[in-house]
């Protein structure tokens, strides 16, 4: 853990309890999950007990308490993407990266996690990852984007 940037972040957010959730996000914007020793550092810092702070980061779904791969992917679920082949691109990338949704690989280079309509529902079915989207997937397109990564 880098405590100057973890102090930025809270400096940022006024050292206050009540910005609590800001923090978090702030945190895993940084980690791209809330790794346990920040936890524990800002628990102290800010006087909030850890069971408080892991409550409230297990409670929102968008908190991950898991590291995550170099390259994140995201797969649409939502119907459209689903019924145009979402699914199959799913399927596929269990089987390539030999991971279920919400895992990391464990050279920690692709972690894959499934989502609910991203609004971009015209140029489905959409990947994403590490927030750039690319649409009208298919296995073929996904496979090539996996394998240029690795
Ligand atoms: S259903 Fe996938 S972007 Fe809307």
């Amino acid at each position: 853990m880098k405590k100057l940037e973890v102090d930025k972040i809270l400096e940022k957010n006024g050292w206050k309890k009540n910005k609590i959730v800001g923090i978090l996000q702030d945190i895993q914007d940084v980690y791209y999950y809330l790794p346990e020793d920040v936890l524990i550092y800002i628990s102290e810092k800010l006087n909030i007990p850890l069971s408080q702070i892991y409550s409230i980061s297990t409670f929102y779904k968008a908190f991950s308490l898991k590291p995550k791969g170099k390259y994140r992917i995201k797969i649409c679920l939502g119907t459209a993407c689903h019924v145009r082949g979402g699914y199959i691109i799913s399927e596929f990338l269990k089987n390539k990266l030999k991971i279920l949704p919400g895992e990391t690989t464990k050279d920690e280079l692709f972690s894959f996690e499934t989502v609910n309509c991203l609004g971009a529902c015209a140029i489905g079915p959409i990947v994403v990852i590490n927030e750039k989207y690319y649409g009208q997937m298919d296995v073929e397109k996904t496979e090539k984007l996996i394998n240029k990564l690795k």
